[in-house]
């Protein structure tokens, strides 16, 4: 397919070329076609004449020759949608220039030159929020990955590093806050009512972490004193009304800054650090040298409009971002196929922050459940890719799980293998060679060899396979010897049929089974296809624990009965492998209750196994609530859809429900007690509290099924009392699942309550969206026609949409009329923000692991959506991934 771009003139109407951007693209950009850049552009000033409908801007660039690249006349300048305005060299208007699509080609003649041109765009009218946009009346930029040339021709690639002035002029009522990265160097008045400030960064970056924002903002203000003795002014700018809901961020701020100066040596390099709050906002966060823009659901916090795990988020946010300052802005990335190399550290980094920061184990398992709920079924499905993927089309569909999770998993086998210290020590020679500079996940890797002492040859296999490795393991025991047989095999993935093992790291511990007790971990690295481990002083057969503390992201088949199972879960001393085995002893269960292979005896016999562990779990004092918390919760749908070669999901989510409702009926007493124990812990975010808030909830899921009727009056009852976010949005996510009376008030209740606060109402669409009723599709329909309801705000779409599209029950409703509404919204979206709508098609692309019912209607909607005239090449780029 090719693209007919209409070139367009210098007195075009820059209106009119934004409508070029929904062409299709047919280009292919490929890894081993990079090139560095003809130019350096050492200096870059912009200057902005500000309006919502009408923003001017003038961007000055510095341009030499670069002695690194082939040598050129020609200086090729990314656009997107922009219309040049005027085109100077050296301060002369002149006419040596032509556009090639989008782009601005300028012939220069010499070596050296100061290129300046000239745009106008229209803010107001940005509704795919990259570039300039406005957002509630402020102004604010986001140009990661390719926005920088929504905003000024530039060489709009991460490996043209300058240093900006930015200055900007606008109306003082309207914009009394004037933002961009670095230092303030210089702000006045202006004529009519105008003022204007200058900006300084003296740190070289790429046109990815500009930043900009204007509006009408208030401010909390503090400070942090760096390890080296110099005080940083730290400001979180937010709507007046939401300043009281900053004072998490800013805690979480100054404990990240601190940590990253004690863990990793990083110490914060400018004197002030200042976040936004914008509530339109396609991703979490951006990582803007010194000015983070964030999205408001990653900034505001109090207990009463935000659970516990809106903190966990916004402090787990806050870090990441912050961290980036250093691994991503001070070491940037070479070109888009590095990007792991920069998220998947930084992912890395944040995690080992929030361990640090609160419950360790907790954090680690709530970590692999999001790697394996959505990493492994992105590994396994259509839109498979390696962590530094060779080929894109639209690099926004490039920031996924893989890059970012399973980049962080890469990283840290690294450091398990190191260890900490020797770990850190590569980190350090990984700063110290590349500070300034735009890297490859190759010079990572080698710091890390050279600076840790490890061998990765090897290794580099897991930043070019794609595929969830899967190991088998056997334990065979012979007179004091116990040997483990090891296997394993990357699977085929598309354009990767075929491929080689890769380095495991396993830790290991073999149990007796009578004291309970083991001689010590072992690190066993398999790199082999096959291979086998003997351990001595053994007189038992022992039980065995493997891939403790999820060391190596792989799926291990390890053929352990369900006696053992049960043993583990009780018995283990590594948290971890303790919620292993009690998802493992629900995985098994399922597996074959779903495969119809169980007798009624055998099934009766699995769920008192079951039932007996959970049991263990709900009686033993040794356990705190935030773990006994995570244990009592089952494996997720899509991680059990993801066992099965070929899921069917009413199936699954039939027998889920089934055993949760006879666990539920065993242990009634049990959990009815444990809820009533929880509600008499007051509110705090101590551990223990917010331990007992998370295990009061799960006891009302359990409860739920097993008795409704009861689950229904409790719920209501704590939804009643609750003088939290947390309980009272467990309860309601509880009463939404039900057919009750309670259900109608309460969810009344909530949205007389929160109407006015959009985060909160946010959680009051995907509740209903996510709920099990049996009539949640219905509901979704008139949640979409609700006033409150807009396609132009990323986070209520994902609210009401993303809820729904991972909505075990409703999504999957057999007449496929689930999948054609995500279609529908995908069509309609699509046109408004690309970037968000090529969101929506990995639910409907894993049509090839589903029942061949749903798959045809799966793949129907997929087709309807490839036929539509215009998809931008976000969307097209995943719907043909999908079918392919
Ligand atoms: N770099 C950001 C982060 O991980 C990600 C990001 C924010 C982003 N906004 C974006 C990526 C828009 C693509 C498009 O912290
Ligand atoms: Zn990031």
């Amino acid at each position: 397919m090719d693209i007919a771009r209409t070139p367009s003139t210098p007195d075009g109407n820059p209106e009119m070329a934004d409508a070029a951007h929904e062409v299709t693209s047919p280009v292919e950009i490929r890894r081993e076609d990079y090139r560095p850049f003809g130019w350096l552009v050492p200096q870059v000033s912009l200057d902005f004449a500000l309006g919502v409908e009408r923003t001017e801007v003038v961007a000055t660039l510095e341009v030499e020759r670069n002695p690194a690249a082939e040598p050129t006349h020609v200086l090729h300048l990314n656009g997107d949608g922009l219309v040049p305005l005027s085109v100077k060299v050296d301060g002369e208007e002149v006419n040596s220039w032509t556009m090639d699509g989008d782009d601005l080609v300028i012939t220069l003649p010499g070596d050296r030159h100061r290129v300046e041109v000239a745009t106008r765009i229209d803010p107001s009218a940005n509704t795919q929020l990259m570039g300039l946009y406005a957002s509630n009346g402020m102004l604010c930029t986001q140009c990661e990955a390719e926005g920088f040339r929504r905003i000024a021709f530039f060489p709009d690639r991460p490996d043209v590093l300058s240093t900006y002035r930015v200055r900007m002029s606008g109306d003082k009522a309207m914009f009394p806050v004037l933002l961009s990265n670095g230092n303030c160097t210089a702000q006045g008045e202006g004529a009519g009512g105008t003022h204007w400030a200058e900006w300084h960064d003296p740190w070289p970056k790429p046109a990815y972490l500009f930043a900009l924002v204007a509006g009408d903002l208030v401010v909390r203000k503090d400070s942090f004193m760096t390890c080296s003795g110099r005080e940083v002014e730290l400001g979180i700018y937010v709507r007046a009304g939401d300043e009281d809901r900053t004072g998490h961020a800013m805690e979480s701020l100054k404990a990240s800054m601190k940590w990253d100066e004690e863990v990793f040596g990083r110490e914060y390099d400018l004197d002030l650090f200042n976040i936004v709050a914008v509530s339109d906002f396609n991703m979490g966060a951006m990582e803007n040298k010194g000015l983070n823009v964030f999205n408001t659901r990653y900034v505001l916090a109090d207990p009463e409009t935000a659970t516990d795990g809106d903190f966990d988020g916004v402090e787990g946010v806050i870090a990441h971002e912050y961290f980036h300052n250093w691994s991503g802005n001070r070491v940037t990335c070479r070109d888009w196929f590095q990007l792991s190399l920069k998220e998947g550290f930084t992912v890395l980094r944040d995690q080992l922050f929030s361990q640090d920061m609160g419950s360790a184990p907790v954090k680690r398992i709530e970590d692999v459940r999001v790697l394996r709920g959505v990493q492994f079924p992105e590994d396994s499905g259509p839109l498979a890719h390696p962590i530094r993927p060779d080929a894109y089309r639209e690099i926004s569909n490039f920031y996924t799980s893989t890059v970012y999770n399973k980049g962080a998993e890469v990283i840290r086998m690294m450091r398990v293998m190191a260890g900490p210290e020797a770990f850190r020590k590569g980190c350090d020679l990984y700063f110290e060679r590349h500070d300034g500079e735009a890297a490859t996940c190759e010079d990572f890797i080698k710091a890390i060899e050279d600076g840790a002492g490890l061998d990765l040859t090897q290794f580099r296999l897991w930043y070019s396979q794609a595929g969830t490795p899967r190991v088998t393991v056997r334990v065979e025991h012979q007179g004091d010897t116990a040997t483990l047989h090891l296997s394993q095999v990357v699977p085929p993935t598309p354009g990767q049929p075929d491929k080689q093992p890769v380095p495991i790291p396993l830790k290991v511990a073999l149990f007796d089974r009578e004291t309970a007790t083991h001689q010590g971990e072992h690190l066993l690295v398999l790199d082999k296809a096959q291979d086998s481990f003997s351990f001595r002083g053994y007189a038992r057969p022992p039980v065995l624990s493997i891939n403790r503390g999820f060391t190596a992201p792989v799926s291990i088949d390890s053929q352990v009965t369900a006696d053992d199972l049960v043993f583990l879960a009780a018995q283990d001393d590594d948290p971890f492998a303790r919620y292993e085995a009690m998802q493992e002893l629900v995985v098994t269960h399922l597996k074959d209750a779903v495969a119809g292979t169980l007798s009624a005896e055998a099934r009766e016999a699995g769920g008192r196994a079951i039932a007996k562990a959970l049991g263990a779990v709900l009686a033993d004092p040794a356990l705190d609530d935030l773990m006994r918390g995570e244990l009592l919760i089952l494996p997720s749908q899509a991680y059990l859809a993801e066992q099965m070669l070929v899921a069917d999901p009413g199936a699954i989510h039939a027998e889920r429900q089934e055993l949760r409702a006879a666990l539920a009926q065993a242990l009634e007493s049990e959990f009815v007690a444990l809820h009533q124990g929880a509600s008499a812990v007051p509110y705090s975010l101590s551990a223990e509290a917010r331990g007992a808030r998370k295990v009061k909830t799960q006891a009302l899921i359990y409860l739920a099924e097993g008795n409704p009727q009861l689950a229904a009056e409790m719920a209501a009852a704590q939804y009643r009392a609750a003088d939290n976010m947390t309980d009272r949005q467990g309860a309601l996510m509880v009463l939404a699942g039900l057919d009750s009376p309670e259900r109608t008030h309460a969810l009344l209740d909530f949205y007389n309550r929160y109407k006015a606060n959009p985060l909160v109402i946010d959680k009051w669409f995907s509740l209903q969206a996510g709920s099990l009723h049996p009539h949640a599709l219905d509901h979704v329909k008139a949640l979409a026609q609700h006033p409150q309801f807009t396609l132009k705000n990323p986070n209520r779409v994902r609210a009401l949409y993303m809820a729904f599209a991972v909505n075990p029950a409703a999504f999957h409703a057999a007449d496929g009329e689930g999948y054609r509404m995500i279609a529908d919204l995908i069509l309609e979206l699509d046109p408004l923000n690309p970037q968000t709508a090529a969101r929506f098609v990995p639910p409907l692309g894993r049509w090839k692991r589903i029942e061949p019912g749903r798959a045809g209607l799966m793949r129907a909607e997929l087709e309807r959506i490839a036929g539509a005239d215009r998809l931008s090449r976000d969307t097209h780029e995943q719907v043909a991934r999908s079918l392919g």
